[in-house]
């Protein structure tokens, strides 16, 4: 039995697809008022049955009886939280599970400080010295379903807005990874003792420049739409003006910055060790344009 923590987040549905097409028996650690529905869908359309266990990170009793049925288990739940992850891995230390695999990010990569870079290297230590049998996948900015807060949203602006608003030159370089790439690597290591205690960056086939992602993004959708393209500084400025004026602002100063750096993944390890091969960005939206339009 595999459990899946933070089973109802935006990547639960497709892992949980993949691992029952693999013939996993998979249980789903979700809170009381976590929506089910789509983990629900999931194991309908790979005509699997799955259980579920109810708790809450915030307290390891809660959580315990669905850990000690488990085998192995994946953490999805943001690695920024430090306190659930070290709630958790307390708790596994009171039971007999040993092998889960953690998903991180990228973000741990960027040649920029932030709260969010300290919070993961953090949690990416705590797992490293927690004595489990770990893998941690550092996925990149992943997208590929209706919910994904990236490119779906994205999408969607320009078909109702007939415009996009960029911050900065749009000549970095960025590496999206498709999220069905991210759902085959889990299953792809979870019983895989090669990759037992190590981490391994995942991304898209090859980085290419915002720019012409954007290219991509229009020849794929069909349709012309104006980029307004605001200079670095002064998309700082305005933002952080903005994010004063507003309680919980969706775009903060540093989410700019860090918009604006290179960020591509090598993922050589990940090829070698389970033959991690990624589909292109091409590939990728063209799916996603697709389940969208469905
Ligand atoms: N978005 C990206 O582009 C991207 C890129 C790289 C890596 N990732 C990683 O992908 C994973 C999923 O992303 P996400 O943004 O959906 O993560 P998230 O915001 O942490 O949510 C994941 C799940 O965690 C559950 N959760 C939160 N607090 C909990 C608690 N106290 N007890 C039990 N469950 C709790 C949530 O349950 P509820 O449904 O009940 O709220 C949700 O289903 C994360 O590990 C993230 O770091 C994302």
């Amino acid at each position: 039995m595999v459990l899946l923590i933070g089973a109802a987040s935006f990547l639960g549905p497709p892992v949980l697809k993949k691992l029952l097409e693999n013939n996993y028996y998979v249980n789903c650690l979700v809170r009381t008022d976590s929506d089910r529905s789509r983990l629900l869908d999931a194991a309908r359309s790979a005509g699997k049955k799955i259980t579920f266990s109810t708790g809450n990170l915030q307290s390891g009793d809660s959580i315990i009886s669905a850990i000690k049925k488990a085998k192995s288990a994946v953490y999805m739940v943001d690695l920024k939280y430090t306190h659930l992850l070290e709630t958790f891995l307390h708790t596994v230390k009171r039971t007999g599970l040993k092998r889960v695999v953690f998903i991180s990010s990228t973000t741990v990569l960027i040649p920029l400080e932030c709260m969010v870079k300290k919070q993961k290297i953090y949690s990416e230590n705590l797992i490293k010295n927690s004595g489990l049998d770990y893998t941690i996948l550092r996925p990149s900015m992943i997208y590929g379903c209706p919910d994904d807060t990236n490119f779906s949203k994205m999408i969607r602006f320009i078909k109702r807005k007939g415009f996009f608003i960029t911050f900065g030159s749009g000549n970095n370089l960025i590496q999206p990874i498709y999220i069905e790439d991210v759902a085959d690597s889990i299953v792809n290591v979870l019983d895989n003792k090669k990759t037992y205690q190590k981490i391994y960056n995942i991304a898209g086939k090859d980085p290419l420049k915002y720019n012409e992602m954007l290219d991509i993004v229009r020849n794929k959708l069909k349709k012309k739409f104006k980029v307004i393209k605001i200079p670095i500084k002064l998309s700082i400025l305005l933002i952080s003006i903005y994010s004063k004026i507003f309680k919980n602002p969706s775009l903060t100063p540093g989410q700019i910055e860090r918009m604006a750096i290179n960020k591509s993944y090598p993922y050589d390890k990940a090829r070698e060790d389970f033959n991690f091969s990624p589909v292109s960005f091409e590939d990728g939206i063209e799916k996603l344009i697709k389940e969208l339009e469905a």
